[in-house]
């Protein structure tokens, strides 16, 4: 009798599953008359009842402009939202909340380094490294500084499992290279980067590290400190908390060395018709009012995240991605684009010569959300010679049997195709 995947890969989890599953309402969801199966948590993650509630009894109850009132309830959003600095600088290991700057996700994260550090310290003749496998939001904005200021962009190579060739970051690094904005775990592969020896041999060089954790905070414990990086940006979406949040965690000397990104309120020391004068971080970038909601949502995400403990979803979350790696493997015409030792849970397929839109709209009608399409890596996919592949990417609350339908569904898929 042959032996299943179920029987190979053992569930060690501490985790409990159905409980955590009642706390994400969105998962009884009925669609197309079958239980949503929600496989698409490289894209977003859903929302748990504790990030939804405190973001409603907020509007409910304590809902006031920040930073800007003596009343009550202006004084209480100020210390929730302030409150959540501590938690995620807490969370990341950062040295001081005041290095935690509320972004509306990573992307605007990447754009104020680019906007700001970037402006002040790339110069012409100056090189930025990035990897194959970065995503838009850390490609396009050092491309622009480059083309800006006469800079050359510079690209790690990776082999075929989805690996960087250290041999070759190495031969690119030297005393013109300024900065490594580097994927930790990439959102199309799920490579894990070797980001201590990355880090490392960029500061042999003197360079600065920016780190994109938009698809690791969610999977993998995190000391910044350690790292040694100077930045670290992440998206609140992707780990559970409201849309149009984000941090960037920087490193305070440099933070305070940056000239402002956005001007205007709240980011001000003293203004005159004559000149301005700024707020040192993190006030400083932070102009406007800000989703003072999402922020404190996101407070909300990550206390849930972290009571479950990063660990063991980690070690959850490894385990149906080993189970459904064995199980869709077992479809002769499916390819995995992305075998890297070291991965987040995230599968990237072909499926013979069926159009990932298919596939994906097939499987829509099964109640499985996963993405198809570029994923936001169009060079990646070009290194690999597709321009699209189906991706599936699992979180905690996803079980061994969601992973069972998404297999019969793509033999469905096959067989129609066939
Ligand atoms: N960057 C997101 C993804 O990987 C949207 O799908």
């Amino acid at each position: 009798m042959m032996t299943s995947p179920s029987d190979m890969v053992k569930d060690k989890t501490v985790l409990n599953i159905d409980s955590i599953r009642n706390d994400f309402p969105e998962l009884l969801r009925m669609v197309h008359g079958v239980p949503l199966r929600y496989l698409d948590n490289a894209a977003s993650t859903l929302k748990p009842k504790r990030v939804i509630n405190t973001v409603s009894d907020f509007y409910a109850q304590s809902y006031s402009n920040i930073h800007r009132g003596v009343y009550l309830t202006s004084q209480e959003a100020t210390q929730k939202y302030e409150n959540v600095r501590t938690i995620v600088a807490d969370f990341i290991s950062a040295a001081d909340p005041s290095e935690i700057i509320f972004t509306k996700g990573a992307t605007e994260a990447i754009n104020l380094v680019a906007a700001t550090w970037g402006d002040k310290h790339i110069n012409e003749g100056d090189e930025i490294i990035i990897t194959t496998m970065e995503h838009h939001a850390n490609i396009v904005p050092w491309q622009m500084l480059c083309e800006k200021k006469n800079a050359t962009l510079k690209i790690i190579p990776i082999d075929d499992n989805g690996e960087i060739i250290l041999e070759e970051y190495a031969k690119l690094l030297s005393e013109k290279t300024k900065l490594i904005a580097c994927v930790y775990a990439s959102n199309s592969l799920g490579t894990i980067n070797p980001l201590t020896t990355i880090i490392a041999m960029a500061k042999n060089v003197g360079a600065c590290v920016l780190v994109d954790g938009a698809q690791a905070i969610q999977h993998i414990p995190l000391n910044v400190q350690e790292l040694n990086c100077d930045f670290f940006v992440f998206s609140g979406h992707k780990v559970y908390a409201p849309s149009g949040t984000g941090v960037l965690y920087g490193k305070k000397e440099i933070l305070n060395s940056m000239p402002p990104y956005q001007t205007g309120g709240d980011m001000i020391r003293k203004v005159t018709f004559e000149k301005t004068t700024f707020a040192a971080v993190p006030a400083r970038f932070e102009a406007g009012t800000p989703n003072i909601e999402g922020a404190i949502g996101l407070g909300a995400a990550i206390e849930y995240i972290r009571d479950l403990g990063i660990e063991e979803i980690g070690a959850y979350e490894n385990m149906l991605l080993q189970y459904a790696t064995e199980k869709l493997q077992q479809i002769p015409e499916l390819n995995i684009i992305g075998k890297a030792h070291d991965k987040v849970a995230v599968i990237s397929f072909t499926l013979g010569s069926v159009h990932p839109h298919d596939i994906g709209s097939m499987l829509d009608r099964k109640g499985i959300a996963v993405r198809a399409g570029h994923h936001c890596t169009q060079p990646l996919w070009e290194r690999y010679g597709v321009t699209a592949t189906t991706r599936a990417s699992f979180a905690f609350y996803n079980t061994k049997e969601e992973i069972d339908a998404l297999f019969e569904a793509l033999h469905s898929v096959v067989k129609m195709f066939a």
